[in-house]
């Protein structure tokens, strides 16, 4: 288990992280929702591999925050499950994190994914 971040610094538009997976490096976004829930997903969108947030602007939420959006063709994706709600991939989810909160903490599983992560 790796610390990413304490819950309470998790800004609200997400905290961008980095990550190894296997060979490659990979960037990770830390959710806080409104609620408590903590989320990680991987920043790639299930229509292409591309990040959610490869275009401008470099934003991962849509107008009115309720949804993850990808800046290329737009899917839309629930931010508490990761679920693609409309566009070209819906019905696939965004690749879920393995992380756990302990006492305000959030801590990265990387025997799960690799053993190197920085925020
Ligand atoms: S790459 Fe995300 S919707 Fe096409």
């Amino acid at each position: 288990m790796e610390r990413i971040a304490a819950v309470d610094d998790i800004p609200s538009e997400g905290l961008r992280f980095s990550y190894r997976d296997g060979p490659f490096d990979e960037e990770g976004i830390l959710l806080h929702l409104p609620g408590g829930a903590v989320r990680a997903y991987k920043n790639e969108c299930r229509h292409l591999p591309m990040k959610l947030d490869e275009r401008e602007p470099k934003e991962i939420w849509d107008e009115d925050r309720r949804h993850l959006i990808c800046s290329s063709h737009g899917a839309r994706y629930r931010p508490a499950d990761g679920l693609c709600v409309s566009g070209p991939c819906e019905g696939s989810h965004l690749r879920t994190l393995p992380i756990s909160v302990r006492d305000g903490v959030v801590y990265l599983d990387t025997s799960q994914i690799g053993g190197f992560f920085k925020v």
